[in-house]
């Protein structure tokens, strides 16, 4: 069935970034999609066309820099495109010792995963709730719940885009728009191999698919829920690290992201002992 609600969908050609495309094109949404590579994007946009016979424009956009989203944005105004829908998915991990980790590609995870979702947050709401609809899906992650050891910056970049999506969710009650934060655990798609994670715990055990993560990411933000974490294990993962002692949960979260090097080197390492203080203490 067409739908008259148009799609923006950042980091479109990425695992996740393109189930959720297929998602909503088999719904019908005229979509909007982003991401760096031109090639993949019309690759994308033409496959999309032939099977689902939705409308799909393309904007070429890195989103790693300062007034990206502000950019964005004018190319928005210039094609006449209100968006209804925003799906801010673009991001990327950076896996290993914090005080390992490039500055600069710390600082540009930081303009994807954080400053890019805020903005386009902050410039898209408006019309939204001007015309009394409106959906937002922020793409944060499990790891928004905890600190996440050798993966510290991403965790923390995502325990933000979680906060944001709580809080505009609050604010937006009664207007018409709904904000969900979908927080996916490990799932097949680029990410691992780009974050250099490939060779973590986190990355072998109970991985879902891009389409099962997209499926019930879209379920949920039309049944207009705050938080969906998809997946049974993903689901106990979180309740555990609910009522866990936190230095344990910071302890197991960052012996599931260690790279296996780390994880040699301190193989002889026991979990950490917990005086009552410390286990009931949050860090
Ligand atoms: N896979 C997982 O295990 C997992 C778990 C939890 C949350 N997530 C989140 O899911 C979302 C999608 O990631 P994915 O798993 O689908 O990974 P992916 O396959 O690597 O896709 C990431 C997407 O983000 C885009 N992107 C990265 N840096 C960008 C930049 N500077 N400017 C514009 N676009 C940029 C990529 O575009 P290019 O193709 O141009 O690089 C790509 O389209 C991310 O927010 C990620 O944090 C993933």
């Amino acid at each position: 069935m067409k739908q008259s609600k148009t799609v923006l969908i950042t980091g479109a050609t990425g695992g996740l970034g393109q189930a959720l495309c297929r998602q909503f094109a088999r719904e019908g949404y005229p979509l909007i999609i982003t991401g760096r590579n031109p090639t993949r994007l019309a690759a994308l946009a033409r496959r999309l066309q032939a099977a689902f016979g939705v409308e799909v424009r393309i904007v070429e956009l890195d989103l790693g820099c300062q007034g990206a989203a502000r950019t964005l944005c004018e190319r928005l105004r210039q094609m006449g495109a209100e968006v209804d829908i925003l799906v801010n998915n673009a991001g990327f991990g950076l896996g290993g010792p914090f005080v390992e980790n490039a500055v600069e590609k710390q600082q540009e995870m930081l303009y994807v995963n954080v400053h890019a979702v805020t903005e386009l947050c902050r410039r898209l709401l408006p019309g939204m709730i001007k015309r009394g609809w409106g959906r937002i899906l922020n793409v944060a992650s499990l790891g928004s719940f905890v600190p996440g050891p050798y993966n510290s910056v991403y965790c923390a970049s995502k325990a933000y885009v979680l906060s944001l999506t709580r809080a505009l969710a609050q604010e937006c009650r009664g207007t018409g728009v709904k904000v969900t934060a979908l927080c996916p655990g490990a799932t097949h798609t680029r990410f691992a191999h780009r974050a250099g994670m490939e060779s973590t715990l986190l990355f072998r055990v109970g991985v879902m698919n891009a389409a099962q993560v997209a499926a019930q990411g879209y379920r949920g933000l039309m049944e207009g829920k705050t938080v969906v974490i998809p997946g049974c294990q993903n689901k106990a993962a979180y309740f555990l690290s609910r009522f866990a002692p936190q230095q344990l949960v910071t302890w197991s979260s960052g012996a599931m992201q260690k790279p296996r090097r780390h994880a040699q080197r301190e193989q002889h390492a026991s979990l950490p002992r917990l005086t009552r203080r410390e286990g009931f203490s949050h860090q």
